[in-house]
């Protein structure tokens, strides 16, 4: 049977929106389809509700893009980050008027079932209007911060961690030349995914990720201090420090700039224990830190190969399952296939773990990559 379809994009983008979102039209196409881009999230039901954009503004076709010249034909949404549909990161569907527009919205689209792509705060929102609406929904989770349940792997994170590797890659060769520590803060909210994987990636000599080292206190300044020292010693003049942007000051309070504030206890530190005259810290003197942050450079980029890849086959599972009519279920990578789980379950869990102030999905402590970092020599506090 035909089918009427929606798909959005909500919270933070990242890279492979676009591709996630050619793949759904040319899979739905196939089929003989309909497929309507809801613009910002939500938000474009409310548009739609309230007359500022009408239902066949927001019909995608499979060859969509209009490129001129020799470059007509060119898949141009593979390459492109950022949405095309835009996304919404902050809605106010807890407005009761606002919540049954948005509800109401769906309705007058007439929609067999809509294609959410978020991360763990728009899936939870969304799936409670699904409910409250009675909408047929596929989760698609996407998020560089990696941290949404029951899935290996989110849209985007990947390609977030060969931004962060290549920058730390840049950032060797000016820290060796100059002796320098260099200390880098990447996204994550409280997840430790993105600093983890491409802190080992990249050579970093340092991780702190908050599932390991929830705040910065004077004992944690200290070994890294030391550490400096032991590579100094071991003919390594410059380092590299990963910090990931969950981790709390000694105050155990969040920091804007968590690799500045690193940078000042280090510079403090490395001068007390100069002081002390004890040989293993005597260099420690030289010991010169700059903090970069990587902000949202990290969102952008071509999408790697891998997350393109992801893309076309979260796409077509999502048409499967709506094909099959089994709605309400989240796209998921495991055991390296894709698979679908439940959303009742998935946002359950992610509801819990935010009462309890607490990331959906951390880092396993007690994982591979936490002890292959530990065998590579990598001070992980
Ligand atoms: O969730 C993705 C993310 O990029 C986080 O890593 C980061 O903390 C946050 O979003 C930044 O949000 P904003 O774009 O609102 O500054």
């Amino acid at each position: 049977m035909n089918k009427r379809i929606g798909i959005l994009t909500s919270g933070g983008d990242c890279p492979g929106l676009n591709a996630i979102i050619r793949a759904v039209v040319k899979c739905a196409s196939q089929k003989g389809w309909e497929v309507y881009g809801i613009p910002y999230g939500t938000e474009g039901f409310l548009k739609l509700e309230r007359g500022k954009c009408q239902s066949d503004d927001l019909k995608l076709k499979e060859h969509g893009y209009d490129l001129p010249g020799l470059l007509q034909g060119i898949d141009i949404l593979q390459f492109l980050s950022g949405s095309i549909l835009g996304s919404l990161s902050k809605g106010n569907t807890e407005d009761k008027a606002i919540a049954q527009a948005i509800i109401q919205g769906y309705k007058d689209l007439e929609l067999d079932a809509l294609i959410v792509v978020g991360g763990d705060g728009s899936l939870d929102i969304i799936y409670d209007l699904a409910q409250q609406g009675q909408w047929n929904i596929i989760g698609i989770p996407k998020t560089i911060d990696n941290d949404v349940p029951f899935t290996e792997r989110s849209l985007g994170f990947r390609t977030a961690v060969d931004t962060v590797t290549s920058a730390l890659y840049d950032l060797t060769f000016t820290a060796a030349s100059h002796d320098r520590t260099m200390i880098v803060q990447v996204m994550g909210r409280n997840a430790g995914h993105l600093a983890l994987h491409s802190g080992i990636a990249g050579g970093a000599d340092v991780i702190l990720i908050p599932e390991l080292t929830p705040q910065i206190d004077s004992d944690l300044i200290k070994n890294i201090c030391l550490h400096i020292a032991q590579l100094r010693w071991s003919g390594r003049k410059f380092a590299l420090i990963v910090v990931a942007e969950g981790v709390k000051n000694s105050q155990g309070e969040k920091e804007k700039y968590i690799g500045d504030y690193l940078a000042e206890q280090i510079d403090k530190m490395s001068h007390q224990l100069c002081l002390t005259n004890k040989p293993e810290f005597c260099d420690l003197e030289t010991i010169e830190t700059r903090s970069t942050v990587l902000g949202h450079i990290q969102r952008s980029g071509i999408p790697s190969s891998y997350d393109r890849l992801l893309a076309a086959t979260f796409g077509k599972k999502a048409v499967d399952l709506i094909a099959e009519e089994n709605y309400n279920q989240l796209v998921v990578w495991q055991n390296g296939e894709v698979q679908n789980q439940p959303l009742d379950k998935v946002v359950a869990h992610i509801k819990q773990r935010h009462q309890q102030g607490v990331c959906p999905n951390p880092v396993n402590p007690d994982g591979f990559l936490v002890a292959t970092a530990r065998s590579l020599g990598i001070y992980l506090g």
